[in-house]
Parts: C-alpha cells; structure tokens; sequence
C-alpha cells in the first residue's frame, strides 16, 4: 500500500491485524489513535483511496495496492495543513486522543464543502468522541480553518 505517497511493504500480516495496528506498529505512525478499536470513537480515522475511514475496522489486508493518508500527511513537510493550525489557534486540544480523528474528519469535510454551517460541522464531526468534551473549541477549530482556507484562496 501506499502511505502519505510512499510505498510500504509488510511482512507477515496476521490474519486479525488491523490497518490501524500496521500504521502505528509497523509504519512508525502513532498519529492515528487507537481508544476503541470498534469503530465507535472515531480517533483512528485516515483516508483510504480519499475516504475517511476508521482504520481499526480495516482488515490490513483491505489496504492493499490502496492509498492511505494519515494525520501526519496532511502536512507539507514540515508545515502543518490549516485543519492543524487551527486545532492549536483554537486551543481545541486537551488530551489530544481525539485530535487525530477529528482533523482528519475536519479536512475531509472541508475538501466537500468549504463553508460549511455549525450543523453542518456537528454532522461531519458526530462519529468522532472527544471525551475531554471540548466540542466548542473544536467547533471553533473548523470555523477558523474554513475562514483561514477562504482568505488563503481568495489570496491567490
Ligand atoms: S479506535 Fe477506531 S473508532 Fe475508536
Ligand atoms: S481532547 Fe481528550 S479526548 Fe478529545
């Protein structure tokens, strides 16, 4: 499979093992979080062939010859995609479980709609638990990715 655009081999799967497990214990990606491992908690969301995912309920096999895009991907080198500038702007991260997820949910929803409303938000972001129940900062995050990303565009 393919991860963050770079090809990665791996032996001896077995049978049981999750794309999620492959990614942080295999592939040195620990962005993905593991709190639930029953697709409840939203914390292991990645993209796979630009769908975000849980990645706990991917059989790693599934991942095969497929594209899979992390938390850590969603950075241009060393600088941090507007989703992520924003959680920290926001100061939407406590414990920073959920974090992961829940940019991954944020950037997917904001590639489908760019301005999106707040029930629009709550609806993208509703499979994703945050147990440190920030929501609001977390609603705040998105709406200052949306803007930032609306003034980068109208920049250009
Ligand atoms: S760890 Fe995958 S949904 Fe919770
Ligand atoms: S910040 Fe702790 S689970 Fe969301």
């Amino acid at each position: 499979m393919t991860v963050n655009g770079t090809e990665r081999v791996v032996d001896d799967v077995w049978a049981g093992e999750s794309l999620l497990y492959v990614l942080r214990e295999r592939a040195g990606l620990p962005g993905s979080k593991n709190a639930c491992e029953q697709g409840e908690c939203g914390s292991c969301t990645v993209y796979l062939d630009g769908a975000p995912v849980c990645a706990c309920l991917v059989a790693a096999g599934q991942a095969a010859g497929r594209q899979v895009r992390t938390v850590e991907g969603l950075c241009d080198g060393d600088a941090l995609d507007v989703v992520q500038q924003a959680f920290l702007a926001a100061g939407a991260v406590q414990c920073g479980f959920c974090t992961p997820g829940l940019i991954v949910a944020a950037h997917d929803l904001l590639a489908r709609n760019p301005a999106p409303d707040d029930a629009t938000i709550r609806e993208a972001l509703s499979g994703n638990l945050c147990r440190c129940t920030g929501y609001e900062k977390i609603l705040d995050a998105v709406r200052l990715a949306a803007a930032r990303r609306a003034g980068r565009e109208v920049a250009r």
